[in-house]
């Protein structure tokens, strides 16, 4: 495929033709921060944590998904583009809970975002518990659209949920805000995956941060192949106190693509059953 050069800070990067400016970021070695974009999904461009510079053009681009053209001159830690992302995670931080979301206070931190300046209307709402698998706390939702993508065309085509209202109204519904039980959802959990808040939350993760008991120093992470189908997804488990607290599948996997069936995600409590 045919290279093209793009400059990056000043540093001149080449990258083959169709690649976005993340992708041009990443290879110059500069972190870029992104919230609704991931490597197994398609790009929505609804957070603009990831905006960048361009020289010439009117907008700030987000990287994610804007395609590198050759001799672009790009700018990732300009005046503008500090204050860009500020902005992004003040609003973010004043409406939704990001405390699960990864990096929020990293971020926060590094581009001198205060939420609390913009503090009024909230997410708030109960949290749904409506099955033994997974939960929904909305409160924490950014609306990053990733669960919708994952239940839609990139990874499960079963639709059963998608974004309903509007401003601070809109949220993450089934048809007509049905209980998971009763909407087209097969658990597959593909949502639980990729949420980057903690909205979606395996139950037990969910019961055990409510118990105070949620222990990250006392957890394993493990890769395993899935007993169930030849199909021979990869599984990652989390286990605490002898119990699997959480199933991934890596994000880059061929097999599975970060992405699992119902049985592989929440089939396994078989193994810590006692008697
Ligand atoms: S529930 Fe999670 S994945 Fe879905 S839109 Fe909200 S934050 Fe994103
Ligand atoms: S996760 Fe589902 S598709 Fe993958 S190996 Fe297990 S049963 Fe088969
Ligand atoms: S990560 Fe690029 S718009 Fe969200």
């Amino acid at each position: 495929m045919r290279e093209i050069t793009v400059t990056i800070d000043g540093k001149p990067v080449s990258v083959p033709e169709g690649a976005t400016l993340l992708e041009a970021c990443q290879k110059a070695g500069i972190e870029t921060p992104t919230f609704c974009w991931a490597e197994n999904l398609t790009p929505v461009n609804v957070c603009r944590i990831c905006v960048v510079e361009v020289e010439g053009a009117r907008a700030l681009a987000p990287a994610c998904s804007r395609r590198a053209e050759a001799n672009m001159v790009v700018h990732t830690d300009s005046e503008r583009v500090r204050h860009s992302r500020k902005l992004v995670l003040e609003l973010l931080g004043s409406s939704v809970d990001m405390s699960l979301a990864k990096d929020f206070s990293t971020l926060a931190a590094r581009y001198g975002a205060d939420p609390q300046r913009l503090a009024g209307a909230s997410m708030q709402q109960p949290v749904k518990i409506d099955n033994d698998q997974f939960v929904r706390d909305y409160s924490k939702c950014m609306l990053c659209y990733k669960c919708v993508e994952a239940c839609g065309t990139d990874a499960q085509n079963t639709f059963a949920i998608a974004v309903a209202g509007r401003g601070f109204e809109a949220s993450i519904s089934t048809e007509h805000d049905t209980p998971l039980g009763d909407s087209a959802c097969v658990f597959c959990g593909n949502c639980v995956g990729v949420c980057p808040t903690g909205a979606l939350m395996f139950k037990k993760e969910h019961d055990l941060r409510a118990a105070g008991k949620w222990d990250e120093s006392k957890q394993t992470v493990t890769d395993t192949i899935c007993p169930y189908c030849g199909v021979g997804c990869t599984l990652t488990l989390r286990v605490q106190d002898n119990d699997i607290v959480r199933v991934t599948s890596p994000s880059d996997n061929s097999v599975t693509g970060g992405h699992l069936c119902v049985k592989g995600r929440f089939g396994l409590s078989f193994v810590s059953h006692k008697p």
